[in-house]
């Protein structure tokens, strides 16, 4: 339980916020690239403002607040020009850094221009998405991450609009146990009421719920537990009565790097390779980015990518009704139906919600550190600091053991989960949101030709 006032300290993501000073010392998502391809000017909210990102005709990005200087039109409308952005209303044009660099209506010789600009803040392009810092000067550098740089990946990009705080989504990520019901016994009662519940034991909420019944019969339970690493922390997790002395005990899984990313594994020789990020538009409102990146054998053939496709996903289907049948959106219903900025008053956190005691905790210090001028984690100054082909956690273990977990998991559900069809006739792909994925037939064919090749199995060091 938290008092009303460290609820919103954690959650507030506004300007001058002690939480939206934090997040303005990091690189955001605004949009993927591939919307600028569709619309060279998208709408952007982001940390609480309203923005406009823009390519220009000679391809350079600006972002830049939403209301022209002039007389307040919304510069959605604008139009791109070669060097800047031009408002459709009097004509009066920004280039990416801000500056007003003509206002047409005005007399030839009027230098009224050169006392006009607008808000502006730096934007780069990276792995497919368009990124932005909106904290002070100057930029700390944008961190290269493996799974956006990383040589032959086939990648694409699924987005959600959340009616959420953000810090829902990143409880979330702390929060092991939820796995078990909402993607175990709440997943089969969904199948059930449609009509599509399967006995396969192989089906992840079949899995589920039965490794939960045994545990129960047994008398035994999941323990969690936080690991601190240098960019946040992994959780690990372990039945009450199997021995410590396990790996994934020892080291965790799934990597948050503070404040919002969670990088699956890191066993990074999966084929299948994911982040989830949650980024905050305001504080009712969170982004949600889950991030592909399927690393085949090169000898499969992954063609080459123009540009990484993105789809944004609804939250419900064409008849109103929530999309409940997929991992993903059953997480996302969780999160929302918390309400919108949940009330933490009101809760009751148990031992099984020590990771997200451990993140919370994290996210104070975190906005202290700010608070007291300093910086904090996971702002990178040193450019040999961003590049990250791997994650390479500390302790270099970390890597170790979860590569081994999950590739020797990876190795027997691979399949399953690409395209296999369950008794219930529906492929394993749809059970989570890899079902949306804009090149998913791309992704099941390369999985079709890695089998044929005999080049699929995921032990392989590729
Ligand atoms: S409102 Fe933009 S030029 Fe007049
Ligand atoms: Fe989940």
């Amino acid at each position: 339980m938290l008092t009303h006032e460290d609820n919103q300290l954690l959650t507030q993501v506004g300007k001058g916020t002690p939480g939206g000073e934090l997040m303005r010392r990091y690189w955001h998502p605004v949009a993927a690239t591939s919307q600028l391809d569709d619309d060279p000017v998208q709408a952007v909210r982001i940390l609480g403002e309203d923005l406009v990102l823009f390519r220009d005709r000679s391809g350079t990005l600006g972002l830049i607040a939403q209301r022209c200087p002039h007389r307040n039109m919304n510069l959605r409308f604008g139009m791109p020009e070669e060097n800047g952005l031009r408002c459709p209303y009097h004509g009066w044009m920004f280039d990416a850094t801000g500056v007003c660099i003509d206002t047409p209506l005005e007399p030839p010789e009027s230098t009224f221009k050169d006392k006009i600009t607008t808000q502006a803040y730096p934007v780069q392009e990276l792995g497919g998405l368009v990124w932005a810092y909106l904290g002070p000067d100057p930029a700390p550098l944008l961190p290269r991450w493996d799974l956006l740089v990383k040589e032959g990946g086939f990648r694409q990009i699924v987005g959600h609009q959340l009616p959420c705080n953000w810090l829902q989504v990143m409880e979330n990520r702390g929060d092991l146990g939820h796995a078990i019901y909402l993607h175990g016994q709440f997943f089969q009662y969904t199948l059930e009421k449609q009509g599509k519940l399967t006995d396969d034991p192989k089906a992840r909420y079949n899995s589920a719920a039965a490794n939960q019944e045994s545990r129960l019969a047994r008398g035994a339970y999941q323990r969690y537990e936080p690991r601190y690493n240098q960019f946040g922390m992994t959780k690990a997790n372990l039945d009450s009565d199997k021995s410590e002395d396990t790996p994934t005990w020892r080291v965790g899984t799934n990597p948050i790097l503070f404040p919002y990313h969670l990088a699956f594994g890191p066993g990074r020789r999966t084929i299948r390779q994911t982040y989830q990020l949650g980024v905050p538009i305001d504080d009712t409102h969170t982004w949600h980015i889950q991030y592909f990146c399927y690393m085949f054998p090169p000898e499969v053939g992954v063609p080459e990518q123009d540009s990484i496709p993105y789809a944004e996903v609804p939250l419900k289907d064409e008849h109103g009704e929530y999309i409940l049948n997929n991992v993903l959106a059953q997480d996302m219903m969780a999160w929302y139906e918390q309400g919108e900025i949940t009330d933490r008053t009101q809760e009751h956190l148990g031992v099984s919600d020590a990771c997200v005691i451990a993140y919370r905790q994290m996210l104070r210090d975190q906005i202290k550190v700010v608070r007291d001028g300093g910086e904090p984690i996971n702002v990178f100054r040193d450019p040999a600091t961003i590049e990250r082909p791997e994650l390479a956690l500390d302790p270099p273990e970390i890597d170790r053991v979860t590569q081994e977990n999950v590739a020797a998991k990876q190795a027997t559900v691979y399949r399953s989960n690409f395209h296999q069809m369950s008794k219930g006739g529906w492929l394993y792909l749809d059970d989570d949101i890899d079902r949306y994925c804009p090149d998913r037939d791309t992704v099941v064919e390369l999985y079709r030709r890695a089998d044929e090749m005999g080049v699929a199995d995921v032990r392989r060091s590729f």
